[in-house]
């Protein structure tokens, strides 16, 4: 099993990644204090992986709420559904949560944790790829709004994540891709040697090979972990995490959350993005044709979604939460493992350069 600690001061946490982490009885022990423990799920999930988490908890007095799937619930009405569990069930502030899932219940649930009670504990256990190596660290949290995404939120660190990567095997081909975008994302922001590393194992990955992911969540999560150590509430430099973002965040909301997974939306944006990089000249041509063909090898979309109009799609980038004082800001690439932030860019160019990837 590896461990990766988050150094964030007294809001440090680590990062286990392993193959049989869900029963481990003794880890549960060691980061789950107290005897109110609330585990919020989905009802995709739940049949899969509750049961074994529960086992860990026979003598607390643990609570389970259950959600429908899907981003759709990402919702101010589902953060309120366990605020009232918590209250039903007259759990205190040294109550912990446990988010049981992908992004949706790991931004959900530590949503919730960072308000109850003005702020309790809680555990990401990650069941998605994107959830692994992403969504699970970093103590972003939120719900969405139907005019933007994760638009309500809070920085609500975790006391723990538990990444076990046998739960990866149960996971659409689908999933498994989006995931992969999150992963090639860190390549491509901040780590060349990790995209080369991808280029040369990528079919291991797409065939679930467990060496080649634990590995691949281990590089990512130590980005992930650096990047939010230099700068835990994105003042700036943590904005490079977001790289694809703006784009496929606005592809999202216009679909209204449907159609698209979060990484496809993401992996059809960073190519946008290297697209538009291109062409403002900061990307050499070659570099750009390396992250075109990864995300190709990956199956991730490369032309937005047919039921997506441009001009929805632009309003709704505006909404970013990288703008400044009505300013959009971009996540840009120098070359493959340097990425900027700027809002030196012609709006024309940036216009033309989305055009082009409709259908
Ligand atoms: P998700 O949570 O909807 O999970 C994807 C699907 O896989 C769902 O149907 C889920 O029920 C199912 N699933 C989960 N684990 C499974 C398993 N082991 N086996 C079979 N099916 C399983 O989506 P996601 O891609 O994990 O996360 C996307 C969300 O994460 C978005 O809301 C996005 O905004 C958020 N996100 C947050 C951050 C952050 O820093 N907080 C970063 C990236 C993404
Ligand atoms: N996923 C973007 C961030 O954590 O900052």
């Amino acid at each position: 099993m590896k461990k990766i600690i988050v150094n964030l001061g007294e809001d440090s946490y680590p990062i286990f990644i392993g193959g049989s982490i869900l029963s481990d009885k003794k880890l549960f022990d060691q980061y789950v204090s107290g005897n109110q423990i609330l585990i919020v799920t989905n009802e995709k999930i739940a049949p899969l992986y509750l049961k074994i988490i529960e086992m860990n908890f026979i003598s607390s007095d643990c609570e389970v709420f259950i959600l429908p799937d899907g981003e759709l619930h990402k919702t101010l009405d589902s953060f309120y559904q366990i605020i009232t569990k918590l209250m039903e069930k007259k759990f205190n502030r040294t109550c912990v949560l446990i988010a049981l899932g992908g992004g949706v219940i790991g931004d959900l649930v530590g949503f919730a944790a960072s308000c109850y009670q003005r702020g309790v504990k809680f555990i990401q256990i990650p069941t998605t790829l994107l959830a692994q190596v992403d969504s699970s660290v970093g103590g972003k949290t939120a719900v969405n709004h139907p005019l933007g995404k994760n638009m309500i939120g809070a920085f609500h660190q975790p006391n723990a994540v538990f990444s076990d990567t046998s739960v990866l095997k149960t996971l659409d081909d689908r999933e498994l891709s989006a995931g992969l975008a999150e992963v090639i994302k860190y390549g491509l922001i901040r780590d060349i040697k990790f995209f080369c590393w991808l280029e040369d194992n990528i079919e291991l990955l797409i065939s679930r090979d467990s060496d080649a992911l634990a590995y691949a969540i281990e590089r990512s999560c130590v980005n992930k972990a650096e990047v939010v150590e230099i700068d835990e509430k994105e003042t700036g430099y943590r904005a490079i995490l977001n790289f694809g973002h703006t784009f496929g965040h606005a592809i999202e909301t216009s679909l209204s959350y449907k159609e698209w997974l979060h990484g496809e939306a993401v992996g059809c944006g960073m190519l946008i993005a290297a697209n538009f990089s291109k062409k403002l000249g900061l990307l050499e041509e070659d570099q750009f044709n390396r992250i075109q063909l990864l995300i190709q090898r990956v199956g991730l979309p490369t032309k937005i979604h047919q039921n997506v109009e441009f001009d929805c799609m632009y309003e709704n980038m505006k909404v970013d939460k990288k703008s400044r004082d009505g300013i959009l800001y971009l996540v840009l690439l120098k070359s493959i493992g340097e990425a900027f932030l700027t809002s030196d860019y012609s709006e024309k160019i940036l216009k033309e350069s989305i055009k082009k990837y409709f259908h």
